[in-house]
């Protein structure tokens, strides 16, 4: 898969509307095992019960027959977000996303979603779906951004505490899903 660049927006609070073309260029690439040294900082972080590295490995070993992609952000030479897709049947689902908590509300989860989005829609996949934790009202509106629906509950699903909303987004190969995508890629420019 190609490297590609892009610049994300810059925090209303960071700076003035003046700089934004001054914000810095996010390249989104194929996750590769030396990635998960600067992935393992941030899983720990950001999740309660945080993969394990030997997770990433098993999860790389999968991409390499097909059944899994993940990607990786960067920014000069930092990671700053990841994210990946299962493939069961016809379905992609949402395994990971994350972004390192500094570089939060700046679009970056939304470019990662948009590359595993159009890889779901070029695979042929009929339907991407994911888990995300009832109190998670930022990773929520990402996924409804993406046309993503509850569909159902997971009672109890994380740490046997919080419930899991099951969200489905049903309409991958339809042209409004592509147009969607395209709708958010023009609204970032
Ligand atoms: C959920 C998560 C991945 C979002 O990452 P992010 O890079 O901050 O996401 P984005 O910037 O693409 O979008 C998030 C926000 O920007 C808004 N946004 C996105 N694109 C926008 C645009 N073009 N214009 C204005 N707002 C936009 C979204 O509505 C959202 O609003 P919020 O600031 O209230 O959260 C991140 O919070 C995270 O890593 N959380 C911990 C791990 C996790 O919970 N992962 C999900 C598991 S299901």
């Amino acid at each position: 898969m190609s490297i590609r660049d892009r610049f994300i927006r810059t925090k209303s609070s960071d700076k003035s509307s003046d700089e934004l073309n001054v914000s810095p260029a996010l390249e989104i690439a194929q996750m590769r095992r030396a990635h998960i040294r600067s992935i393992m900082p941030i899983e720990q972080q950001v999740y309660p019960r945080p993969w394990t590295a030997q997770v990433f490995v098993e999860e790389l070993e999968q991409m390499r027959s097909g059944k899994r992609h993940y990607l990786v952000g960067t920014i000069e030479d930092q990671l700053v977000g990841y994210g990946g897709l299962l493939y069961v049947e016809q379905d992609a689902h949402v395994t990971n996303i994350a972004v390192h908590p500094m570089w939060r509300s700046r679009g970056i989860a939304t470019e990662l979603l948009l590359d595993l989005a159009w890889e779901a829609n070029r695979r042929g996949c009929a339907a991407m779906t994911l888990e995300v934790r009832n109190t998670n009202t930022s990773a929520q509106k990402l996924y409804q951004r993406f046309g993503f629906v509850p569909a159902g509950v997971r009672k109890k699903y994380y740490e046997n505490r919080d419930d899991a909303i099951v969200m489905w987004c049903t309409d991958v190969q339809q042209q409004e899903f592509a147009a969607r995508l395209q709708q958010i890629e023009r609204s970032r420019m």
